[in-house]
């Protein structure tokens, strides 16, 4: 198959390019980075100026686009809410647009900031409430997406972690970070996530693209992972595995916190659907961090 993979140089999107590249025909569109894969044709463009658009779809003929491109900081988001509209919701526009037009298959990838985190554990059919301005671009990209063409799968994903890829990483990137330096580590208490390893991400990416043509299509699907963890409780994990001293960790609650948090506090995503329609199993935090070492 031709797929086509926006945002492949970023963190998911090159795992997935990676991946998917020994099987498919990949074309991987890039704006700053476009790191090496084998196999992978790379197209350098810029989302905020989605001209020229209709050209790559005409000359790529995908089957499959994985759009995973984003503007994906919330705070570069919430500080240039113009470009984040531009890329986050204008590009996913022009983008359904071309799917619609050839009868594309696109795959969303989406995220499990589209929920306020007050009550957590939130399936498909929980109400969404995005409380950063980055999760509401999310969540209005989602609606433009399922406005614009039927055949599509919305996934949310839970907070991604693994290696870096060449030119992205993770949250643990920071973490890990402080804690070689032996620095203080700051973690909250009370921020609750469902962490799913990048590689069990790359598999339902995959357990979809392979299924594509089976009827009922998956519309929207949670991929998190197994256990609903807090910050403290990674962190706690990271430093068992990678034999770091726990002692750096200085726990706080969100609320401490100086500045104004714009994230959402229990975002943890129930995965019963993935499960059951996908067979989808992913690993634990222990286990993604143990692949790591
Ligand atoms: N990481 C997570 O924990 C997580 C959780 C839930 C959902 N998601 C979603 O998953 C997707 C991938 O996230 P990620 O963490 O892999 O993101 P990332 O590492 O920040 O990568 C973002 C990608 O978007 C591309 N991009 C940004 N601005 C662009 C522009 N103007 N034109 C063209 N491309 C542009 C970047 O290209 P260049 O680097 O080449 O500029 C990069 O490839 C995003 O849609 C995100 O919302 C991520």
């Amino acid at each position: 198959m031709n797929i086509f993979i926006t945002g492949a140089s970023g963190f998911l999107g090159w795992y997935t390019a990676t991946s998917l590249a020994r099987i498919h025909k990949v074309f991987a569109m890039a704006h700053r980075n476009s790191p090496v894969i084998e196999g992978v044709h790379w197209i350098p463009y810029d989302l905020r100026d989605p001209r020229g658009m209709d050209r790559i779809f005409e000359e790529i003929k995908p089957d499959v686009v994985f759009h995973a491109a984003a503007m994906t900081s919330v705070k570069e988001c919430d500080r240039n809410r113009q470009e984040a509209m531009k890329i986050n919701i204008k590009a996913t526009e022009r983008i359904a647009e071309l799917c619609a037009r050839g009868d594309v298959y696109i795959i969303y990838a989406s995220t499990d900031l589209v929920f306020d985190g007050t009550r957590g554990n939130y399936s498909e059919n929980d109400r969404t409430n995005p409380v950063s301005f980055y999760a509401r671009t999310k969540r209005v990209a989602e609606e433009v997406v399922l406005s614009f063409t039927s055949n599509h799968t919305i996934v949310r994903f839970a907070l991604l972690f693994g290696p870096p890829s060449p030119h992205s990483r993770s949250f643990l990137g920071w973490m890990g970070d402080g804690f070689r330096d032996g620095q203080p580590v700051t973690l909250f208490t009370d921020q609750f996530r469902t962490p799913l390893y990048v590689k069990d991400a790359v598999d339902i990416v995959e357990k979809l693209i392979a299924r594509k043509d089976q009827p009922p299509q998956i519309k929207l699907i949670h991929a998190g992972g197994p256990e609903r963890l807090s910050r403290v409780d990674i962190g706690r994990i990271f430093c068992g595995v990678f034999g770091y001293d726990t002692s750096l960790i200085k726990e706080i609650q969100m609320a401490e916190k100086g500045e104004v948090v714009n994230d959402a506090a229990d975002v943890s995503l129930a995965i019963e659907k993935a499960r059951k329609v996908l067979g989808f199993e992913p690993r634990g935090v222990r286990a993604g961090f143990e692949d790591m070492r």
